[in-house]
C-alpha cells in the first residue's frame, strides 16, 4: 500500500494505493467522513457490471446505503445533458450537503461525476475511485472536472478537488489487454517528464506491462510513481498558471487527433503516445532536443505495442482546427510542450507555425 499527500486550495487530500481495496471501501470511507450513512454512486454502466455488486456489497456491510446513478459510457456523452441527468437523480432523492459522492470509473466519469459534485446544492464531497489506468494516474487527481462542447473536448467545467482518491491497482485486472496498453501511453507521459525512476523501471519492465498475464506488484510500483508524479505537479501548480502545463506534453496533438477522428478508433493513451512523438520532431527540428530523442521515445512507444505512425486519413489540414481549439492558445498560438532531455520538458510559445505540420508523420 502506498499513501501519497496532495495540497489543494479545496484542503489537502490522500491518494491510497492499495491492491484489493475495493472490498474495503466502506472503511476507507468511514476514514474520511466519520459516521457516514449514505453516497452517491456515479458510474457507467460497463463499469458497475463489473464492479457494481462487490461496492455494493462491501458498503452494505458497513452499513452505508447507496444511491446510483449511471451515466451513458462513452466520450460522445460526456455533455451537460448527462450531468443534468445525474444532478436529477441525487436531487430527487432529496440529497443532503453532507452526503458525498464516490466516482467509480474512468477519465469520462470522473469528469462528469467530479462536476456533478461541484454543482449539486453547491457542492458535495467528492472521493474518486478511479477504474482505468489513465483514471488512475491523471484524471482521477488533480481536481479537473468537465465535459465537452461541440467546439472541443472539456470546455465547461470547474476545478473542484476530491476528498480523497482511493486507487486499486487490482481493479485494472479486470480491463481489455487493449485498454490497458493505452494506458502505459500515459504512464510513458510521466516517464519522460520525471525524475528518471519510472524511466528505468519502464525501459527494464515494458513488456511486462503490457503482457496478457496482469503484474500485480509491477503495476502498483507505476501507478504509485505516476500518481507520485502527477501529486507534486498539482500540489506546486493546482489551477495550471505554469508547471502543470508541462502534464499537456503529447496532448496538444493528441487530443487534435482524437478530434479529427470523432474521438472513436483511437484509445486516449494511443492518442497521447502519438502526440509525444509529434512534439519530438518538433523539438528535434527546432534544435530543443538532440536529434535521437524521437527515435528513443519510438522504441518505447513501440515496445508498449503503441502506434508510431499516425493514421493514413488524417492529414495535417484535418487536425489544424482542432489545434487552435487547444485551451493553451493564446491570442490563436498554440503553446507546445517539448522535450528537450530524458526528464526534461518546456513550454514554447515563439515558433515558426509553419514547422506545426511536422507533428502528422506516416
Ligand atoms: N491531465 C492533465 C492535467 O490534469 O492537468
Amino acid at each position: 500500500m502506498r499513501e501519497l499527500a496532495v495540497s489543494s486550495f479545496g484542503g489537502d487530500y490522500r491518494i491510497v494505493i492499495a491492491p484489493g481495496l475495493t472490498s474495503t471501501l466502506g472503511e476507507r470511507l468511514f476514514e474520511i467522513f466519520p459516521g457516514l450513512s449514505r453516497v452517491g454512486i456515479v458510474s457507467n454502466p460497463v463499469v458497475w457490471g463489473f464492479h457494481g455488486e462487490e461496492i455494493l456489497r462491501t458498503l452494505s456491510r458497513s452499513g452505508i446505503e447507496s444511491l446510483v446513478a449511471l451515466h451513458p459510457d462513452g466520450e460522445p456523452f460526456k455533455t451537460m445533458d448527462s450531468v443534468l441527468a445525474l444532478l436529477d437523480r441525487f436531487i430527487e432523492a432529496r440529497w443532503e450537503r453532507r452526503d458525498p459522492l464516490l466516482v467509480v470509473g474512468g477519465g469520462v466519469t470522473g469528469d462528469m461525476g467530479g462536476l456533478a459534485a461541484a454543482l449539486l446544492l453547491r457542492g458535495v464531497p467528492l472521493v474518486h475511485l478511479p477504474t482505468s489506468v489513465v483514471a488512475q494516474v491523471d484524471s482521477a487527481i488533480g481536481g479537473k472536472t468537465g465535459v465537452d462542447h461541440p467546439r472541443g473536448k472539456n470546455l465547461i467545467g470547474v476545478f473542484n478537488p476530491p476528498r480523497a482518491v482511493l486507487s486499486d491497482p487490482e481493479i485494472l485486472r479486470t480491463l481489455p489487454l487493449s485498454q490497458r496498453r493505452a494506458g502505459v501511453g500515459e504512464i510513458l507521459k510521466y516517464a519522460l517528464i520525471g525524475d528518471g525512476a519510472l524511466l528505468n523501471l519502464l525501459s527494464e519492465r515494458i513488456e511486462e506491462l503490457v503482457a496478457d498475464a496482469f503484474s500485480s506488484e509491477l503495476w502498483e510500483e507505476v501507478i504509485g510513481l505516476s500518481s507520485a508524479d502527477k501529486a507534486g505537479i498539482v500540489s506546486r501548480d493546482e489551477k495550471e498558471s505554469g508547471e502543470r502545463m508541462l502534464l499537456n506534453f503529447g496532448h496538444t496533438f493528441g487530443h487534435a487527433l482524437e478530434g479529427a477522428l470523432g474521438f472513436s478508433g483511437m484509445l486516449h493513451g494511443e492518442a497521447v503516445a502519438l502526440g509525444m512523438l509529434s512534439a519530438a520532431r518538433i523539438s528535434e527540428s527546432l534544435g530543443i532536443a538532440a536529434p535521437d530523442t524521437f527515435e528513443g521515445i519510438r522504441r518505447l512507444v513501440a515496445r508498449a505495442g503503441l502506434p508510431v505512425s499516425w493514421p493514413g486519413e488524417i492529414t495535417f489540414d484535418r487536425i489544424v482546427p482542432y489545434l487552435l481549439r487547444d485551451k493553451k492558445a493564446r491570442r490563436g498560438v498554440v503553446a507546445l510542450v517539448l522535450p528537450e532531455e530524458p526528464g526534461r520538458v518546456r513550454i514554447v510559445r515563439d515558433y515558426d507555425p509553419d514547422i506545426l505540420s511536422r507533428g502528422v508523420f506516416s
